[in-house]
C-alpha cells in the first residue's frame, strides 16, 4: 500500500457522491474510486445480513483495485456493516456518523431534527448519539421512506420529492426544531428543496466535510497522503443501468464522467453470506465522539 494508491468510497447508490465532494475539495491530489450500488438502492429495506455481504464485495472490489482507505459513505451502511468491515480489513475504513454533534451545538431552541432511513435510525450508532446527546436538546428522529429513491431517480426538485419533503420536515417544525441533520448521504442533494420549506431560521447540516476532515487525518496518520501538487482523479461504477448512472452521476458530479459497469460480485457474495458476522456496533468517531 502507498501513498500513491487510490481511495475507495461506495454507497447502495449515487448518495455518497455528496461526501465525495468533500473528499474532493479536502484532498485534491488522491484519486478515487467510487461505487455506487444503485442496482440494490436502498439498502434501508435490505436485511443486514445482506447489506454487510454487498458491503464486503464492493469493499474487496475496491481493495482489488489498490484502495489504500475505505469511506464508507452511506449511512445504512455504516450502521449495518461498520464493525464486520473493520475487523476484516486492515487499511484505514471512515464510516458516516449523523452530524447530531454540531446540530447540538447549533440549536437555540433546543430540539433537533434528524432526517435518516428508518434502518439507521434503529442502528446502535443512532442509539448511541441519541443516549449521549437525547439529554440536553430533544432529538427528533424522522425516518424518510421514498426520499433515497427520489434522489436515485434524479428528481431533486419535482412535486413529488417536495410533498415527501414536507410531510417530513413540516412536522418537525411545529416540534419548534430549528436545526436539521441530514443523517442520508442522499439528502444533501435535496438540501435546497429542505432548507426552502424549512425556511431561513433553520440550519440544515450535514457530516460529509467532517467525513473527508477524519479521512484526511487518517492518510496523514498513517503516512498515505498524496502529493497534493498534482490533480487526482476519480473512477465511476455502477451495479445498476449505466446510461442512468451515466447521466445522473455527472449531473450529481457537475461534470461529464465515464461511468463503468460493476463486475458481478455474486460469487463473492454467496461466499460472504455463509460467513457473514451479523452484529454492528459502531465506533463513532467523525465528530471525535469516542
Ligand atoms: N445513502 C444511504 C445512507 O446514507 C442511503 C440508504 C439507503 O440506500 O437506504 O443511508
Amino acid at each position: 500500500m502507498s501513498a500513491a494508491d487510490p481511495i475507495g468510497v461506495f454507497d447502495s447508490g449515487v448518495g455518497g457522491l455528496s461526501v465525495l465532494h468533500e473528499i474532493r475539495r479536502a484532498l485534491p491530489g488522491e484519486d478515487l474510486l467510487y461505487v455506487a450500488d444503485s442496482a440494490h438502492a436502498p439498502y434501508g429495506d435490505k436485511s443486514q445480513q445482506f447489506i454487510e455481504a454487498r458491503s464486503i464485495a464492493i469493499t474487496e472490489f475496491l481493495v482489488s483495485r489498490n484502495a489504500k482507505a475505505i469511506v464508507v459513505a452511506c449511512n445504512t451502511a455504516t450502521g449495518a456493516a461498520i464493525t464486520t468491515l473493520r475487523s476484516r480489513f486492515s487499511m484505514p475504513i471512515i464510516a458516516m456518523e449523523p452530524a447530531v454533534k454540531p446540530a447540538v451545538a447549533n440549536t437555540r431552541s433546543g430540539v433537533i431534527g434528524v432526517l435518516a432511513t428508518s434502518r439507521t435510525l434503529a442502528s446502535d450508532n443512532f442509539v448511541k448519539l441519541f443516549a449521549r446527546y437525547g439529554t440536553d436538546v430533544e432529538i427528533l428522529g424522522q425516518a424518510c421512506p421514498g426520499l433515497v429513491e427520489q434522489v436515485e431517480a434524479g428528481d431533486l426538485s419535482g412535486d413529488k420529492t417536495r410533498l415527501l419533503l414536507e410531510q417530513y420536515v413540516i412536522p418537525l417544525l411545529e416540534q419548534k426544531a430549528d436545526t436539521i441533520v441530514l443523517g442520508c448521504t442522499h439528502y444533501p442533494f435535496l438540501a435546497p428543496l429542505i432548507q426552502n420549506i424549512a425556511g431561513p431560521g433553520v440550519a440544515v447540516i450535514d457530516s460529509a466535510a467532517a467525513v473527508a476532515r477524519q479521512l484526511r487525518r487518517r492518510l496523514e496518520v498513517a503516512g498515505l497522503l498524496a502529493d497534493a501538487a498534482k490533480a487526482g482523479g476519480e473512477s465511476f461504477w455502477t451495479s445498476g443501468s449505466l446510461g442512468k448512472a451515466q447521466s445522473l452521476v455527472s449531473e450529481l458530479w457537475q461534470a461529464e464522467v465515464a461511468v463503468c459497469a460493476l463486475p458481478s460480485l455474486r460469487k463473492r457474495l454467496a461466499m460472504t453470506e455463509s460467513d457473514s458476522v451479523v452484529g454492528a456496533g459502531h465506533a463513532l468517531d467523525i465528530f471525535g465522539n469516542n
